[in-house]
This record gives structure tokens, C-alpha cells and sequence, in this order.
């Protein structure tokens, strides 16, 4: 997986510790987000979340990247590969700076970024979202994600399970 070719729009790349400070300012604007995915986002959180892993997944798998117009950060997602299977990418986290909200942006980069995952030959993207979250279901669904099922996640108690078939 080359992370430059996520998009054909946006400069694309691996965030690092030394980019906490941009994506904290990125994630505290969403505020709904946090009200339902408690609690609130912190610098020590985001730390956290660049290292977390799946079970069975290795470091080498992951990649938390961040989606750049010109040196501002705009978007961030924390991207699975072979989750739960090989085959499947499994998006853990998905945001767009507040600023660019509500104008296709967020959809631009899921359309391109399910392009080239297909022509790499992966079968389908999965994802969850915390149940009743206006923004992220209408979000998903709005993206070609259908629903799989309820589940639990280390994120919230309730979250849907959905699936893009690429
Ligand atoms: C969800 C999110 C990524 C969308 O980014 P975006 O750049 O605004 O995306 P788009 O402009 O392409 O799409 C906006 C769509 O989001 C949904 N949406 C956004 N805000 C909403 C709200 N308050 N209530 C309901 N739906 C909402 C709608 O489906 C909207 O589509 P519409 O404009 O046709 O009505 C962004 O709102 C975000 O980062 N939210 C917080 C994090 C989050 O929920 N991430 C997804 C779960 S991991």
C-alpha cells in the first residue's frame, strides 16, 4: 500500500508524533464527534491511537495518515490492512477539519481512496460507527457502506458495523 496514491488531490502521509499538535487542533473543533465517542480528545490520546493495533495486526499494517492541501492539515484517518481478513481494510477513525465540513471533501476522499484500493485488488473497506451519530451514519451510508451488524468496540458499547463491497 503506497500512501501518497490515497488521493489524487490532497498530499498524503504518515503522521507522526511530531504532528500532534495539528491534528489535536483538527480533532477538538469536532465536538459532536466526542459526544458521542467520549471522552473528549487529548495530545496523550492521539498518541495512543497512532499505536493502537487490532489483534493479530502488526505495526507494518497500519497506517494513520493525514491528508494535506498545501501544509494544512484537512483530514485524518487510521487505516487497518487485512482486517479482519487479508482482502479487507478496516478504517478505525475518519476526520475532516470542521473548516472544509459540508462541501464534498470527506466524500471525495473516500471515493478515490475506495478506487485505488479496488484496483489493488482488495475486496472491501469496513468500518463502524458509534450508533446514533447522526453525522457519521449519514455520513457511511451516504458512501456505499450497508450495515453488517450491531456490535462492541473498544470505542463505544454500541457501534454499527458496515461494509463497502469494492
Ligand atoms: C463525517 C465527516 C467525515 C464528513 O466529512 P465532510 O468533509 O463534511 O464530508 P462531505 O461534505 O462529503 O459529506 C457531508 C455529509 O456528512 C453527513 N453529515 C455531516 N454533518 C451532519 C450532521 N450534523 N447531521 C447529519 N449528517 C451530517 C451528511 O450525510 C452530509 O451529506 P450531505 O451534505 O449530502 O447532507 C465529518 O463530518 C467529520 O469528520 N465528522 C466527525 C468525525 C466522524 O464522525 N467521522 C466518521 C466516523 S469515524
Amino acid at each position: 500500500m503506497q500512501v501518497e496514491l490515497f488521493s489524487d488531490e490532497y498530499n498524503v502521509r504518515l503522521l507522526t508524533g511530531a504532528d500532534i499538535s495539528d491534528i489535536y487542533c483538527l480533532l477538538s473543533k469536532n465536538v459532536l464527534y466526542y459526544e458521542y465517542c467520549p471522552p473528549f480528545v487529548t495530545r496523550q490520546s492521539i498518541q495512543e491511537d497512532m499505536e493502537i493495533l487490532p489483534p493479530g495486526k502488526e505495526k507494518k499494517d497500519k497506517y494513520y495518515v493525514g491528508f494535506y492541501q498545501g501544509n494544512k492539515l484537512i483530514a485524518v484517518m487510521d487505516l487497518i490492512d487485512g482486517y479482519p481478513e487479508s482482502g479487507i481494510v478496516y478504517i478505525g477513525f475518519f476526520m475532516t477539519d470542521t473548516l472544509v465540513q459540508g462541501r464534498g471533501v470527506g466524500t471525495a476522499i473516500i471515493e478515490y481512496l475506495c478506487g485505488y484500493l479496488s484496483e489493488q485488488g482488495y475486496e472491501s473497506v469496513r468500518l463502524a460507527w458509534v450508533k446514533g451519530n447522526p453525522q457519521s451514519e449519514h455520513f457511511w451510508l451516504k458512501n456505499g457502506f450497508v450495515r453488517l451488524r450491531e456490535t462492541t468496540s473498544n470505542v463505544a458499547d454500541e457501534v454499527i458495523l458496515a461494509e463497502r463491497i469494492l
